[in-house]
């Protein structure tokens, strides 16, 4: 048996314990419960115009708030985990993963936003976190807003990730929402088979007041 029958045993394995226990482990959103998913790569996409220039002096995982504001950010909060995995479904720890975003009125903190949404000053646009021995990651958020691409064309709610690890390629891609009429006329997500547009779009639950998505990446080993 080779290394991902193993490990997709093990997996199985858990599985079945957990599904014979009946139990539901309690989380917090930093120790989700995970739902694994197939190791099929993730879907690539550009990095977009809005990538920040400088970072925020606040370079954690939690975007709702500025560790030198008082405020809150405007919006809904979201919390989004997730496991970041190789070609074999193993798990990769230390992998670091990035993420940027538009804040709830769609505009980005970028000088060639042309955008004229508000910006919110007690966003924090850009965040960073790191995965654990599991491969596990967590990020607290808003939702971000729609906003025009161009004239005919309004791309939908979305949030950029980038995951590097040093054992495999560098991915970047984008994360979509499930309840989201714009997903279907937006290029870049339409670009995508289907197939690969499900690895992209997260339905989020409700889970103890908090709205919870799960969005797994699948990395290319090197
Ligand atoms: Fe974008």
């Amino acid at each position: 048996m080779n290394g991902k029958n193993n490990f997709n045993q093990r997996r199985r394995n858990f599985l079945k314990g957990f599904l014979t226990l009946g139990a539901l482990i309690t989380t917090d959103w930093l120790a989700p419960s995970f739902v694994y998913s197939s190791c099929e790569l993730t879907p690539r996409e550009s990095s977009g115009p809005f990538y920040p220039l400088n970072y925020p002096d606040d370079k954690d995982n939690d975007l709702t708030y500025l560790k030198d504001k008082s405020k809150k950010a405007k919006g809904e909060i979201i919390y989004i985990n997730g496991i970041v995995q190789g070609e074999n479904c193993e798990p990769v720890s230390k992998a670091i993963i990035e993420i940027w975003q538009a804040c709830s009125t769609g505009r980005y903190n970028h000088p060639e936003d042309r955008n004229r949404a508000k910006l919110d000053p007690n966003f924090q646009y850009w965040g960073k976190a790191i995965t654990n021995e599991n491969g596990e990651y967590s990020f607290k958020t808003i939702k971000p807003g729609s906003y025009p691409a161009s004239w005919f064309w309004t791309r939908p709610p979305h949030i950029h990730f980038t995951v590097r690890s040093s054992n495999h390629s560098q991915l970047t891609t984008q994360m979509y929402f499930s309840d989201e009429s714009l997903n279907l006329k937006d290029r870049l997500l339409q670009n995508h088979s289907k197939k690969e547009q499900q690895k992209c779009v997260v339905t989020f639950y409700q889970k103890k007041q908090k709205k919870i998505g799960q969005f797994n990446l699948t990395l290319q080993n090197l």
